[in-house]
C-alpha cells in the first residue's frame, strides 16, 4: 500500500482530453495534485479526430473524450452528461422564444467546429436526420473563439453546455430553446481494453468518477 502511494506521489500522467473538456479536466487535474501534491501531469487538450489517433497508438495513459469510436477495442466508461445547446447573442430576434422549430435554423447562419471536432459530428448528425443544412458563416477549431464569434454577431453556434458557465453569468451569450436540444451526450473515460493502468491513472481514474457528480452540480447551476 505504502509503496503504491509512492509510485502514484512520484509518477507522470499522461493525460489527453477533448478540446470541450478542458474546462472541467483542469479542475480534476487540481484536485488530484491537491491529493498528490508530488506527482506530475501532461495533458493534451485536442480534437475528437486526435485522441481517435492517440488511443490507436496507445500513447496516452488516459483519454477523455465523448463517445469513443465502435470500430477499436476499448473501455469507455461514462462520467459525466455532457449536454449541446444552440448559442446566440442576447439581442438575437430568437433569445428569449419558447419551443423553437429547428426548421428555423434553416435560415440562420452558423459558426461551427473544425471537421475532426465531436460536437461537429454530432451537429451534423442532428441536422442531416431533420433534413436541414444550415449555412456554414465561419469554421473555428476553438470553443473560446466560437463563442467570440457568436457574440459578435457571426452567426449561431452549438456547444456543451460546460463551456459556458461565465459566458451565461455575464449575459454575453443565451441559450436558444430548440426542439430536439440540448443534443445528449456523454463523458467518457477511455484506453484500449488490456491496458494495464500504471497506479497514478488507476488514482486519477477513481478521483474523475469520485469528482464527476459534484463536477455536474457545478456546472448545471
Ligand atoms: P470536441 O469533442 O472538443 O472534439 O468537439 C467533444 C466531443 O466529442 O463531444
Amino acid at each position: 500500500m505504502f509503496a503504491q502511494m509512492q509510485d502514484i506521489s512520484r509518477g507522470t500522467l499522461s493525460v489527453s482530453v477533448a478540446t470541450t473538456a478542458s474546462s472541467f479536466a483542469t479542475r480534476m487535474i487540481s484536485a488530484f495534485l491537491k491529493q498528490y501534491p508530488a506527482a506530475t501531469i501532461r495533458l493534451d487538450v485536442t480534437n475528437r479526430g486526435t485522441l481517435i489517433r492517440q488511443l490507436e497508438s496507445n500513447e496516452k495513459d488516459i483519454v477523455i473524450m465523448g463517445k469513443p469510436p465502435e470500430h477499436m477495442d476499448l473501455v469507455g466508461e461514462a462520467f459525466m452528461k455532457n449536454p449541446l445547446v444552440v448559442i446566440a447573442p442576447p439581442d438575437h430576434p430568437l433569445a428569449g422564444k419558447a419551443n423553437i422549430s429547428i426548421n428555423t435554423l434553416q435560415n440562420e447562419p452558423f459558426v461551427v467546429r473544425e471537421p475532426a471536432s465531436g460536437t461537429r459530428a454530432a451537429l451534423e448528425k442532428l441536422f442531416a436526420w431533420c433534413h436541414i443544412s444550415p449555412a456554414i458563416q465561419v469554421e473555428i477549431a476553438d470553443n473560446e473563439a466560437i463563442k467570440e464569434a457568436v457574440a459578435a454577431g457571426l452567426g449561431l453556434s452549438v456547444v456543451s453546455r460546460h463551456t459556458l458557465e461565465l459566458d451565461l453569468q455575464a449575459r454575453r451569450l443565451v441559450i436558444l430553446d430548440v426542439e430536439h436540444f440540448p443534443i445528449a451526450r456523454n463523458w467518457y473515460l477511455a484506453y484500449r481494453r488490456g491496458k494495464r493502468l500504471s497506479p497514478i491513472a488507476l488514482a486519477f481514474k477513481a478521483l474523475v468518477f469520485e469528482q464527476a457528480p459534484k463536477m455536474a452540480e457545478a456546472l448545471s447551476s
